[in-house]
């Protein structure tokens, strides 16, 4: 029997590159049209950004809907929860005026990521680039779930039986591992009490969403990290530990995929990748994910690329390298959690292609249309689009577009987009096959510009 027609439905929205494709704005824009916005995986590795009058809102657990009052949020089972860092994400919200109280649920099921996870991200996962939020040993031990007689992974639902007991055997499983015990008792210390603020939020209800979608509610499913970090389909071992295609979102979701209506994909003009691991079109390849990297260990970041370079000069050398330095200053591409600088691409289409196809996406958000202007400043005043072929290799072609100056974007929502850009978006809905439902021209909630759907290239 098929579902009744009064039943709700779910939409899942996913990163199509290497995450930080400006998610959370999108979710930002779409939530009045839904009634819950739910997380189906990560944790506190993800780091979304939302602009907002009063300065940028950065969420790390909490849904991205959080905006919109009359709006649910629902963090499910396949995300793992940081306790201190959810903690304090509730207390910044309640501190600017957003309550959570009677709106935000947390799944009983979700993993908790202990201080021996953290420690042993931190330790270990420097050659991937980790965020260091402890959330691979996390995954990790939820699968080992015994090392000899002890068990290695606890969820929500533990604590509420017995926290006590908890937290004895996390300061223990930690103290095996490491042997700074005032750190760990610190650790374990802030845990309790971030238990006390988290608590309230957490339901043993495990079908707990499928009830309001029973009775009508819209969801919409917020993907954390992107398609190309997926823990199976990325390239090991640079990825993130958990699933981050659309078809997760069922399982870490708690909802039947019975109720599935869109897939909606967001991708951003230039790609940007933190962390190791490829990035085939990066701008001033290995020199530039060795810099980043190098960057990264040393905490240099915005300040310091800020203090030693004028981007527009760099742009007149015609040098990759520094092209890719430029367009990361101009587009602001460091990590909302980190400050790292993030390594920058040309955007590859053949790869959004192949994640569109292997994802099943629907439709398609473009941001950081804006920061193609960079490009009007080189010697070529062409944007440089990859698309076939890996970079670098015999096999890649290139397509240059004619590129537009910063000046004529427009600044109001009646202005029309300058004609080169117009001319990319068109030739990429066609080449991608999907309709492009909007373009980000700037950080602000306005600078968002939905796209006519005769300005829409369908397949
Ligand atoms: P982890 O998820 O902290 O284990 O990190 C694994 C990889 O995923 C690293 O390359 C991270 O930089 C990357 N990663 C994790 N979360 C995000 C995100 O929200 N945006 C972009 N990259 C991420």
């Amino acid at each position: 029997m098929g579902a009744a027609t009064k039943t709700g439905y779910a939409d899942v929205l996913v990163g199509l590159q290497f995450g930080d494709e400006g998610k959370a704005r999108i979710v930002d824009h779409l939530a009045a049209g839904y009634d819950v916005i739910a997380r189906f995986n990560g944790g506190a590795n993800a780091g979304h950004t939302i602009a907002t009058p009063s300065g940028a809102l950065r969420l790390r657990q909490v849904p991205s809907g959080v905006l919109h009052p009359g709006v649910a949020l629902y963090i499910g089972s396949g995300c793992v929860v940081g306790l201190q860092q959810l903690a304090s994400e509730i207390a910044m919200l309640a501190a600017q005026g957003i309550s959570l109280e009677g709106r935000l649920t947390i799944s009983d099921r979700c993993p908790l990521v202990q201080p021996r996870h953290v420690l042993a991200d931190r330790r270990d996962g420097a050659r991937i680039g980790t965020t260091g939020n402890g959330i691979g040993p996390c995954y990790a031990d939820l699968a080992a779930r015994m090392r000899g007689a002890e068990r290695v992974a606890f969820q929500l639902r533990d604590l509420w039986c017995d926290e006590g007991r908890v937290f004895e055997l996390m300061t223990r499983l930690a103290s095996q591992a490491d042997d700074d015990d005032e750190a760990i008792a610190a650790m374990v210390d802030g845990m309790r009490h971030a238990w006390r603020v988290v608590r309230p939020f957490v339901t043993n209800d495990a079908v707990a969403l499928l009830r309001r979608v029973e009775a009508g509610a819209r969801v919409l499913f917020e993907g954390a990290q992107s398609v190309m970090l997926d823990v199976v389909h990325g390239v090991q071992p640079w990825v993130t530990s958990s699933h981050t295609l659309p078809a997760y979102a069922y399982v870490g979701g708690d909802l039947p995929c019975r109720y599935h209506r869109k897939t909606i994909g967001v991708a951003k003009a230039i790609v940007s990748r933190v962390g190791n691991g490829p990035l085939p079109t990066e701008l001033g390849g290995q020199r530039s994910e060795a810099y980043c990297a190098a960057a990264a260990h040393a905490g240099r970041g915005r300040a310091d690329e800020a203090a030693s370079h004028d981007p527009l000069k760099l742009l007149a050398e015609a040098d990759a390298f520094s092209t890719g330095v430029a367009i990361r200053m101009l587009a602001n591409e460091y990590g909302t959690g980190t400050g790292r600088p993030r390594r920058v691409g040309l955007l590859d289409v053949a790869q959004l292609q192949r994640a569109i196809q292997q994802a099943g996406v629907d439709e398609v958000y473009l941001n950081k249309c804006d920061s193609l202007a960079a490009f009007s400043h080189t010697p070529e005043r062409c944007i440089p689009v990859i698309v076939a072929g890996e970079a670098g290799s015999a096999s890649q072609r290139v397509l240059q577009f004619p590129a537009f100056a910063h000046g004529s974007i427009p600044t109001d929502a009646a202005s029309p987009l300058p004609p080169q850009l117009e001319a990319l978006l068109a030739w990429l809905a066609h080449a991608i096959g999907r309709p492009l439902r909007g373009i980000g021209l700037g950080p602000e909630r306005a600078q968002m510009r939905l796209l006519e759907p005769n300005q829409q290239t369908t397949p």
